[in-house]
């Protein structure tokens, strides 16, 4: 990695290495990470909470909290972060549980906790309807009813969603079920089965990173140009076993990342948003859009060091010219696996994995469409699904409960826009008719949608009705969500 185009530059010290915080381009307070930033800092692994069981209730305690986090060295940024100064806990529950969440506000402002992914009663999802006032608490109960898997959770405060993300406004959802727990895959916390929340940052000179972005970020989402993992910048992560899972998420509030090594090796992906793959599926790269997860094993008996890093998209995806120069996904080191000199043996990855049933059209009772669009420029762009805006007492679709619909989700922008609906998780037919392929072929609930592209899902909401509390559907890139690309749907 070069510096270039710095006109002026401080050096700041994170764990060894030298981070050069500079003003390049015109742009005061963007910092690019120096050469002999690889790997520097032992990658920080979030608590494990598996909450206390009261009365037969798994009960998790969280605390919304202002906090200062050390990125680097000698300087205090302030953060947002829950039972911690920056991201919050890994939540780890068991499919069938009944749990408890204590949220407890302390923030001066409002928030909300969204459980994202998980099939949950509308009053309990935590979008913008479930609102906490600043000291104030809120404590909903539901049953889990997905698969292992996993989710995350994070705010959903309306208009304000993207700067408390920003900040550190989420954490991590491990579930767990039998049919999982039977298949001997690399199953322990933090030595082989790692959570990796992928983001990026930029900084001031100063150490801190307010939110403030640009016309250019208002349009595009935001994105900034320090990668960090679990809120370290520059990681690495000593592996001690010959195979290693990591669960990927895409935690950044506006940046698509094609994941990759940097020697080109291949891994099994082996569950996508909603829970494991039929098989592991082996791939060079897996696409995430902000919001999407994707669980990978990376064998590491060959004992060399390797980079997860995230590479220009290959294909374009369908894109074109226009498109591709507005949107091309930013590269990155994210984190670099130091194999142990000696290895562990892992159990060999078992070639079945889940039950997951092909699917088709021919099920569906009723095809809905959203046409994704965005108009106008900086502080005069417009961002809509079907040509509206959310409004917070409009109800855009009601849904009947259990029945199969398909959903044409057409991208009229020309950047990608990865769309996310509550409380399910859903198939994906096509893109521009293609089958899916990887990943795709799992449990979704945030999908990529290309500009001049047309996904088709094949959706049903299985659990929970409620004829007058909405959920939400929209764009992850939470500029645009905060603009207004979301819409409001029941389920009856
Ligand atoms: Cu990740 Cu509506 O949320
Ligand atoms: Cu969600
Ligand atoms: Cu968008």
């Amino acid at each position: 990695m070069t510096l270039k185009n710095i006109s002026r530059r401080s050096a700041l010290k994170f764990g060894g290495a030298t981070l050069a915080l500079a003003t390049a381009g015109g742009f005061l307070g963007t910092a690019t990470v120096a050469a002999d930033a690889r790997g520097t800092m032992a990658l920080r692994i979030p608590a494990l909470d598996a909450g206390q069981m009261v009365d037969g209730v798994r009960v998790f305690d969280l605390t919304v909290q202002n906090g200062k986090t050390e990125f680097f060295e000698g300087f205090d940024t302030d953060t947002l972060g829950i039972n911690g100064s920056y991201l919050g806990p890994v939540l780890r529950m068991t499919a069938g549980d009944t749990v408890r969440m204590n949220v407890n506000n302390t923030l001066r402002e409002k928030t909300t906790l969204h459980w994202h992914g998980l099939n949950i009663p509308a009053v309990a999802d935590g979008g913008p309807h479930q609102e906490i006032e600043p000291g104030a608490a809120w404590s909903p109960e539901f049953k889990i009813v997905n698969k292992a898997s996993t989710m995350w959770y994070h705010s959903h405060q309306l208009s304000r969603t993207a700067d408390q993300v920003w900040a550190g406004l989420a954490g991590m959802i491990f579930i767990d079920d039998a049919e999982a727990d039977a298949l001997d895959l690399p199953s322990d916390y933090g030595v082989d089965d790692i959570p990796v929340v992928l983001q990026d940052r930029s900084f001031r000179r100063n150490g801190q990173m307010p939110y403030e972005p640009s016309m250019h970020s208002l349009m595009m989402g935001m994105t900034g140009d320090i990668a960090m993992v679990n809120g370290t910048i520059a990681p690495f992560f000593e592996v001690t076993t010959s195979l290693v899972r990591l669960r990927l998420l895409n935690g950044s509030n506006g940046s698509i990342y094609t994941l990759a090594f940097d020697d080109n090796r291949e891994f099994d992906q082996i569950a996508s948003d909603g829970g494991l793959l039929a098989a592991p599926a082996r791939v060079g790269s897996v696409r995430l859009g902000p919001g999407e997860r994707a669980e990978i094993v990376v064998d590491m008996s060959s004992g060399r060091n390797v980079m997860l890093v995230s590479v220009p998209s290959s294909d374009g995806n369908g894109r074109g010219m226009m498109a591709r120069m507005m949107d091309s996904d930013p590269v990155f080191d994210f984190l670099e696996l130091r194999p142990a000199a000696t290895l562990a043996k892992s159990p060999a990855l078992p070639q079945q994995l889940a039950d997951l049933p092909a699917v088709s059209d021919g099920t569906a009772v009723k095809t809905r469409s959203f046409e994704l669009q965005m108009s106008g420029m900086g502080m005069f762009s417009n961002f809509s699904i079907n040509g509206k805006s959310m409004k917070m007492n409009r109800v855009d679709e009601v849904i009947n409960m259990g029945e199969d619909e398909v959903w044409e989700i057409t991208n009229l922008s020309p950047m990608a826009h990865p769309f996310h609906v509550h409380n399910t998780q859903f198939r994906i037919l096509d893109r521009n008719g293609e089958a899916p392929v990887g990943g795709e072929v799992g449990l979704k609930d945030t999908v990529v949608v290309n500009p001049e592209e047309r996904v088709r899902i094949l959706i049903r909401f299985d659990h929970y009705s409620d004829p007058k509390h909405p959920y939400m559907y929209h764009c992850h890139i939470l500029e645009h969500e905060d603009a207004g690309m979301m819409g409001q749907f029941t389920v009856v």
